[in-house]
């Protein structure tokens, strides 16, 4: 693999994601991994991310030195560059100009094969407040930007390598070059982590892992990490596979029916659907609150779904579509950095209480790679491109009281929105759409008569993490298409409104 030491640098997944995208497997690990434990891990190169600190200040944190002596090629970004010069000799200090965003780069030997076709006046991204001062006699610069002289070096004799730009963020137009040069030219990566690789391998484990007379069950929610990881399972072991999908009654308009279309013609894996959705409308009656509505649809979830899973024989594992990131953030990888702040739970509490053993064949990956899979398993581009969808469903974007009448209106308004996306061609640039019932009534006029009916809100977002979302500036046809054909058709409706405002100061969903 390739380490990727976090040294608390925000973009450190999306170091490993670019080399990812350049076919070498990417790993990331805590900053104070021992050069002893690095050795034993064998791996390809060694990144050192940046970092929100000094290097210079007491409790900055440090990596081993043993590091750049294991002959492993190591690449420093940001923070990651000062340490390591600092470590061998240079010094770092403060200039007296901080140097943030698209800044002018030139560089200073284009025979360097870090910058093998890299134009030599290119833009990078900076984001630091110290910089190198004096690399000393061992590193030898390799760009310079007007107030960054050292913006990038290579030790003389080590195979040190050193940026003090950012070449994993997209502001960094050759970024993804340079981080492939230094792959390929400098580690002669071989290039090997590719999805079809990734399924061989997969599919051998978990043959491994499950025994001829034992059972996966795998809980569909019509989204696309589950729907892929059932895919992958199935492709590993045909009908020892069961799928389990819940209609909670909550789902969008046509989501079972595409589940159900996918699976039943794509795998061998059994299906079973189950229609709940009179125990889930039961379960929300007279609840208006939407951390109670959350608290109800999880228990009757686990009740529904742990009543199937029991009478499922040879039912040993229980699959979960838990990604990279998430193993990350929970702090549950060997060698990782420390848990922040989520703590995920996706079917919180379930195995162990059914005694089931855990199977997570995605782990390893980040979302893009999920969606790459999914297309090389075969599942459609209308799944795999899916926008994400709540737990909780429509019942969170049905304001106020949940109910079957409720929710058709919600549906078709929604249904009708995501389609006038789908046609104006702006799914995919959007990361999620939806339609949301007001509990409030306007007066509206309709023929010539008076109405006093339902508000739908529309709302659009554009982000790449979910943790922070811009509204979507959506073209004004789209917006007035959308309005016309709900109110025409969606009996109950007299008003829509489009949400302009971002994440923060409001969350994505509307409660
Ligand atoms: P918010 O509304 O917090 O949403 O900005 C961020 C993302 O999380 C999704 N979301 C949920 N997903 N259970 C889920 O599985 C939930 O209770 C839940 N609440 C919000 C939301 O759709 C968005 O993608």
């Amino acid at each position: 693999p390739v380490l990727v030491l976090d040294f608390g640098a925000q973009y450190v997944q999306l170091i490993a994601r670019r080399v990812r995208e350049r076919h070498a497997f990417a790993r990331i690990v805590r900053h104070d991994i021992t050069a002893e434990r690095v050795r034993e891990l064998n791996p390809l190169a060694i990144i050192l991310s940046g970092g929100p600190k000094s290097v210079y200040e007491p409790g900055a944190p440090q990596c081993d030195p043993g590091l750049f002596h294991l002959g492993v090629p190591v690449l420093g970004i940001c923070y990651g560059m000062q340490l390591a010069v600092q470590a061998l000799g240079g010094k770092v200090e403060a200039p007296p100009a901080r140097e943030f965003g698209r800044t002018d780069c030139h560089v200073l030997d284009p025979a360097e094969p870090l910058f093998h076709d890299v134009p030599r006046d290119t833009v990078v991204w900076m984001s630091h407040g110290d910089q190198i001062l004096d690399a000393g006699a061992d590193f030898l610069p390799l760009a310079a930007t007007s107030t960054c002289p050292i913006a990038a070096a290579k030790h003389r004799t080590m195979p040190f390598y050193g940026l003090q730009f950012h070449p994993e963020v997209s502001h960094t137009p050759y970024g993804s070059l340079i981080l492939g040069n230094f792959l390929d030219r400098i580690c002669a990566n071989p290039r090997s982590w590719t999805m079809e690789a990734f399924i061989e391998r997969a599919v051998e484990q978990v043959g491994r892992q499950v025994g001829p007379d034992q059972r996966v069950v795998c809980g569909l929610s019509g989204g696309v990490d589950s729907a892929v990881c059932a895919a992958l399972l199935a492709r590993a072991l045909g009908p020892r596979v069961v799928c389990v999908f819940v209609d909670t009654g909550l789902l969008r308009g046509g989501e079972r029916a595409d589940v159900e279309n996918v699976f039943r013609s794509h795998s061998e894996a059994e299906l079973r659907v189950i229609d709940a959705s009179t125990q889930f409308l039961k379960a929300l009656e007279g609840v208006t609150d939407p951390q109670e509505k959350r608290l109800r649809i999880g228990h009757t979830f686990i009740d529904v779904f742990r009543e199937e899973a029991r009478s499922i024989p040879g039912a040993h594992f229980l699959a979960q579509g838990t990604l990279y990131p998430d193993v990350i953030e929970s702090g549950g990888e060997p060698d990782g950095p420390t848990a922040t702040i989520k703590i995920h739970h996706n079917v919180g509490g379930l195995p162990a209480e059914l005694g089931f053993e855990l199977i997570e064949p995605l782990r390893d990956l980040f979302k893009d790679e999920v969606r790459r899979l999914g297309l090389e398993l075969g599942l459609p581009d209308s799944l795999v491109w899916r926008h994400p969808f709540p737990g909780p469903g429509l019942a969170v974007r049905c304001l106020g009281e949940v109910t079957a009448p409720r929710l058709e209106v919600l549906r078709q308004a929604d249904a009708i929105f995501l389609d006038e996306l789908r046609q104006a061609g702006l799914e995919r640039q959007i990361a999620q759409a939806f339609a949301v019932l007001l509990p409030v009534q306007s007066v509206g006029v309709m023929g010539d008569a008076r109405t006093y009916e339902n508000v739908i809100a529309i709302r659009a977002v554009e982000t790449e993490d979910f943790m922070t979302a811009d509204w979507s500036r959506l073209p004004h046809e789209v917006l007035a298409r959308s309005s016309t054909r709900i109110i025409n058709s969606v009996k109950g409706v007299n008003r829509v409104v489009y949400d302009v405002t971002s994440k923060p100061p409001g969350t994505i969903e509307w409660e």
